[in-house]
């Protein structure tokens, strides 16, 4: 891997609510299973892209864990990328740069609603690139499950030790936040969002957070026992990442894979999809 190529690349290329669940249903069915301001997707250039995506997909690749998830092709249908507005590109020539598509990093920690990371993903696949990071929490509920291919490999702890060797090698949880123009959280757990709030930053998921520059988007997409939800705790952590831009997606009222009724399950896959769509304008 050399960073300085991952890292030419990507300034070439770079750029609560309350309100589901996880229902009975839906756990029964697992075992089917820097200064520069961030551009718009579509304005960014594509001067070294394919050396950089070269770059970037061993770097992906060097950081794979070892959940075992199937790869099932994307059956979304995938719209063209919308056109780039004129502008000049690196060189200070005019001509519009190709338009690329939006990228999505998909965060998935340790709520049931995890099941749905496929649906999820694949709903994201229409309109995006997406990658998925996982949480250890999140490991369990992804095991045997079947996740779009071009999602895989799922990015997780381990990983950015897989990838980095030594000073000049690049950082997992720096390049996904460079790579990303939404951080979509999905499904947020109760533990991942106190992290969130307070800063913490012990795991993938939460460096990236941590990291964040928040000129881009966050999506939190909540998702935890009903109780839990309207404990005053969650209330604390939602307003304090609300301060930070974070915007949310709240919980759904039904009954829980737990078997509570109430608030609490991640809202809909197709909801959340929609939302981080419009917070990209794609
Ligand atoms: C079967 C099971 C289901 C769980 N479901 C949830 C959940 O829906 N929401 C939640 O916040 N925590 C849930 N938890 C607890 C989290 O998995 C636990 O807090 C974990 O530490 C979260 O780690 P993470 O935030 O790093 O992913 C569940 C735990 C188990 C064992």
């Amino acid at each position: 891997m050399h960073r300085s190529s991952v890292l030419d690349a990507y300034v070439a290329g770079s750029g609560a609510e309350k309100g589901e669940t996880d229902d009975v249903g839906a756990a029964a069915a697992r075992p089917v299973a820097g200064a520069t301001p961030p551009q718009s997707p579509s304005a960014a250039g594509n001067e070294g892209l394919e050396d950089a995506q070269a770059d970037k997909d061993e770097l992906w690749n060097a950081s794979a864990g070892p959940t075992q998830v199937q790869s099932i092709p994307s059956h979304a249908p995938v719209e063209p990328a919308a056109e780039a507005p004129p502008g000049p590109n690196r060189t200070g020539d005019p001509t519009p740069p190709p338009a690329r598509r939006p990228r999505v990093l998909l965060a998935v920690t340790g709520s049931v609603a995890a099941i749905k990371t496929a649906q999820l993903a694949t709903y994201l696949l229409a309109f995006a690139e997406v990658k998925v990071a996982v949480t250890r929490g999140a490991r369990a509920f992804l095991e045997g499950l079947e996740l779009p291919g071009s999602c895989l490999p799922l990015l997780d702890d381990e990983g950015e030790w897989r990838a980095w060797h030594g000073v000049g090698d690049p950082v997992l949880h720096i390049e996904l936040r460079r790579w990303a123009d939404v951080l979509i959280i999905a499904p947020l757990s109760a533990n991942t969002l106190a992290k969130l709030a307070a800063g913490l930053c012990d795991n993938l998921v939460t460096c990236v957070a941590r990291a964040w520059d928040f000129r881009k988007p966050v999506l939190l997409a909540p998702a935890m026992n009903t109780l839990m939800w309207d404990s005053p705790f969650t209330a604390r952590h939602m307003h304090a990442c609300a301060g930070l831009g974070m915007h949310s997606i709240g919980p759904i009222a039904k009954r829980l894979a737990c078997g509570d009724d109430g608030t609490g399950a991640m809202a809909e896959p197709a909801d959340i999809a929609d939302r981080g769509r419009a917070l990209l304008g794609a």
